[in-house]
């Protein structure tokens, strides 16, 4: 049967006309996403967004995370508001850049320093410039299908690259403690930043946490080769510790990079650094036309503020752990083997067998239906605003979902 069109698909198709490819990036629509998916939302509160059709949903993404206390939270948007009526993008920077500096730094244990831009990928790859900066060497190790952004040196797509682009890069399997030694034996001293998320979140595969003893072996690998070490926290960053995710899994980079959380939607990242790397990060140019934007800044130092006092981090964990229980157990009653991977607060789902990604297509297809999000190939996340209701009003459509699946396979 056709499906009837929606204003989303009319929006998409107006869209096609003026912005190549109508949706760009990672949020285009792929393979393996729901039809019911909408391409265009209208609002959010909390939890829920609607969409331009007027479908409401309970939201499982969170603006791929950038939701930490959930859409317009009222006292993050009442000093949003604040600012922006003394001003955003003015000449020099204002008070509330070096606050968050502070800020940042009181919470993170080992920086003594920060600055700010924008996106993730503006402090991810500036970071690998102050490594170089500081080392004078050249190379940029990875993991393999680890997303740092959209810049040339790392991005997923093949567009517009030229194969210099990735001539100073090296990658290795995450785990893979071995092959990492044997990458730094072989061309260690040429290595300037070992570039790394907190777990591996790769999209299109079960997350995987670190092995005992990989973040330590990392660490004195590192150490002993003068390989700058950074976090690329934009994903993770305030969800698994308010410190930081490598306060989670216990071990200290020299440099870290976050956006997401940290402004409760308002466009926002920061990359913070020891004191060693002060010259090298005084001496990478750094700048952008909206990059000292004060109504982010308000926005991020009361998101840190909101939830350090409201203990989001626990909280995720606990509505994490409710939704996982509550699928597990749905899942089981219907036969099927089903994981969420990853931390509770920022899962992925994981049918066996799933190799080619049909079961959770299907699984988060049936759930759209119903207006709950799951996406079938981004890990989800939980915000401040989810309440155990939300969850088990999700769990009882994922019940509803599994049993029609398994009614499929009769
Ligand atoms: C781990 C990680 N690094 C970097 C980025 C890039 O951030 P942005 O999209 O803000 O440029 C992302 C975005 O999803 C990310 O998840």
């Amino acid at each position: 049967m056709k499906k009837e069109t929606t204003r989303s698909d009319e929006l998409f198709l107006r869209a096609t006309k003026v912005v190549p490819g109508g949706i760009y990036g990672h949020v285009a629509p792929a393979g393996g996403l729901p039809e019911v998916f909408p391409h265009y939302a209208e609002s959010g509160k909390g939890c829920r967004f609607r969409d331009v059709d007027g479908k409401e949903w309970i939201d499982f993404l969170c603006g791929y995370g950038s939701s930490l206390l959930g859409y317009a939270d009222p006292e993050v948007d009442e000093a949003a508001e604040r600012q922006r009526r003394d001003g955003s993008v003015l000449n020099q920077p204002t008070e509330r850049m070096v606050e968050l500096a502070e800020a940042l730094t009181d919470r993170i244990d080992f920086a003594q320093w920060a600055v700010f831009a924008k996106n993730g990928s503006d402090v991810t790859t500036w970071a690998t410039r102050v490594a170089r900066e500081h080392t004078g060497r050249s190379l940029v190790v990875k993991a393999k299908g680890a997303y740092h952004g959209v810049d040339a040196w790392c991005d997923p797509g093949f567009g517009g690259r030229i194969a210099e682009d990735r001539a100073a890069v090296r990658e290795f399997v995450w785990n893979d403690l071995d092959g990492l030694t044997q990458l730094v034996e072989e061309e260690g001293e040429d290595i300037a930043a070992l570039i790394l998320t907190p777990y591996h979140h790769a999209a299109f595969g079960a997350s995987e946490m670190p092995a005992d003893g990989f973040w330590t072996g990392v660490e004195d690998l590192c150490r002993e080769q003068g390989i700058v070490l950074v976090l690329d926290d934009v994903r993770a960053g305030f969800r698994l510790h308010e410190g930081g995710s490598h306060r989670h899994f216990g071990f200290t980079p020299d440099l870290s990079c976050y956006s997401k959380a940290l402004g409760n939607g308002y466009a926002i990242s920061a990359c913070a650094g020891r004191e060693e790397y002060r010259r090298a990060a005084r001496e990478v140019f750094l700048t952008g036309s909206c990059w000292n934007d004060a109504v982010s800044m308000a926005a991020a130092l009361k998101c840190i503020e909101i939830a350090k006092r409201e203990n989001v981090v626990e909280r995720l964990d606990l509505l994490g752990r409710r939704l996982e229980d509550g699928l597990q157990s749905q899942a089981k009653a219907h036969g099927y083997s089903f994981a969420l991977t990853g931390p509770p607060s920022m899962p992925f789902p994981w049918f066996e067998e799933d190799d080619n990604l049909y079961a959770v297509q299907r699984f988060c297809g049936f759930c759209a239906e119903e207006g709950v999000f799951f996406h079938p190939h981004h890990n989800w996340f939980l915000c401040g605003a989810h309440a155990e209701a939300d969850i088990d009003e999700a769990v009882e459509v994922a019940g509803r979902a599994f049993a029609r699946m398994a009614q499929e396979k009769d």
